[in-house]
């Protein structure tokens, strides 16, 4: 089977990618940049370095919002043809914490309390009302640079001013006090594969390693490692990392990563994590590739009852020609009946001949 995996190609990737050649036959780096897709009213295609994509069993796609729309379009043009862990609706929903917490909401998954507003009367109504300290947070941060924590309704006020003079949208979080850590669960389809704790530098109230925290293993209750697949299954992915926060009165869904790093994880954690996520492609490719056989098989079969033609590859033994079994099913020509071979370049008809 063959396998494509497509990214940025940052480390994780070429560790993922490793992974997976113990497993499919063939796998390959594509760089999510030189992608190009092209829809018009009755066609869609998608070029890889100027050139038709290659046709893969298995494609594990990943990138940061930038490239959500190409992958989100990628995903939708290729599900049926491909096995991929991810959801075309993902690429653009976990990208979005606003809309990642509407899923989770709709689907019943605790989360911080989080407000929007589209207005800043209304915004600074919100302040006002909240306790102290809170959270402002930019849809699409990452790494913890689209966190900002305000102590008071004074800083908030002044934090509301200056992102609005930048018409930075933002959401309103409650601050959760976690004593300054947060949980990463990586979720590998039916289940948490590795998780870890990742407590923030002194003075920070951001725990993300990009901001000098540091990480440690740690055993997930079973009622975080729930919420975390969950959380994976709503949003759409197979392979997720779940950030969540252990709060006084229980776990908290904040974030789903569908494109999570592998190293930290297997660093902290003591799981190779990189062979996991290729185990678990492997296994679902095959039974994909399973059912995709079959369903074709039911296609070529209505084709040839409604036209009695077929359009396919031949198999060549040698310089013979094997014709499929198909062929000899629904001909009926046997092995005993003689046959008149009709030849010419490019054309060959094979006719019983009617001895009687
Ligand atoms: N509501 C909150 N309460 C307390 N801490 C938070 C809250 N939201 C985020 N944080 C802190 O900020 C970090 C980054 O937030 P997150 O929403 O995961 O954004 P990012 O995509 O930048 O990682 C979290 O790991 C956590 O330490
Ligand atoms: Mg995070």
């Amino acid at each position: 089977m063959k396998a494509a995996i497509i990214s940025q190609g940052s480390v994780s990737s070429k560790l993922t990618k490793e992974a997976m050649e113990r497993y499919f036959d063939e796998v390959t780096a594509i760089d999510v940049k030189e992608l190009e897709i092209n829809i018009s009213g009755d066609d869609a295609d998608i070029l890889y370095k100027g050139e038709a994509l290659g046709k893969y069993d298995c494609i594990y796609a990943k990138g940061s919002y930038r490239f959500s729309q190409a992958l989100r379009s990628l995903s939708t043009i290729l599900k049926g043809y491909s096995y991929m862990p991810v959801e075309p609706e993902a690429f653009t929903v976990a990208h979005d914490k606003l809309l990642t917490q509407l899923l989770l909401q709709t689907q019943g998954i605790p989360m911080p309390k989080t407000y929007i507003s589209t207005t800043v009367d209304a915004a600074r109504k919100i302040l006002s009302n909240m306790n102290y300290p809170i959270i402002l947070k930019f849809p699409q941060g990452t790494h913890g640079k689209g966190v900002l924590f305000a102590d008071s309704y004074g800083s908030a006020s002044s934090i509301l001013d200056a992102l609005t003079a930048l018409k930075q949208s933002f959401l309103i979080q409650e601050y959760v006090d976690t004593g300054s850590s947060d949980i990463r669960a990586f979720v590998v389809g039916d289940k948490v594969v590795a998780s870890m704790v990742r407590k923030s530098a002194v003075g920070e109230q951001r725990s993300n390693v990009h901001m000098g925290g540091h990480a440690e293993s740690i055993n997930l209750d079973k009622k975080s490692q729930e919420i975390a697949v969950k959380a994976a299954k709503a949003t759409g992915a197979e392979i997720c990392g779940v950030d969540i926060l252990p709060g006084p009165k229980g776990p908290l869904v904040i974030e789903t990563n569908i494109s999570p790093s592998v190293q930290g994880i297997t660093k902290y954690s003591g799981v190779d994590v990189a062979n996991e996520i290729a185990k678990h492609l492997y296994e679902r490719t095959k039974s994909f590739v399973s059912v995709r056989k079959e369903k074709h098989k039911k296609e070529i079969m209505e084709e040839l009852n409604n036209t009695g033609n077929l359009i396919t590859n031949l198999d060549f033994k040698a310089s013979r020609i094997i014709l499929p079994e198909i062929a000899t099913n629904y001909s009926k020509i046997t092995s005993d009946d003689q046959v008149e071979l009709k030849m010419e370049k490019g054309k060959i008809s094979i006719s019983k001949l009617d001895i009687n």
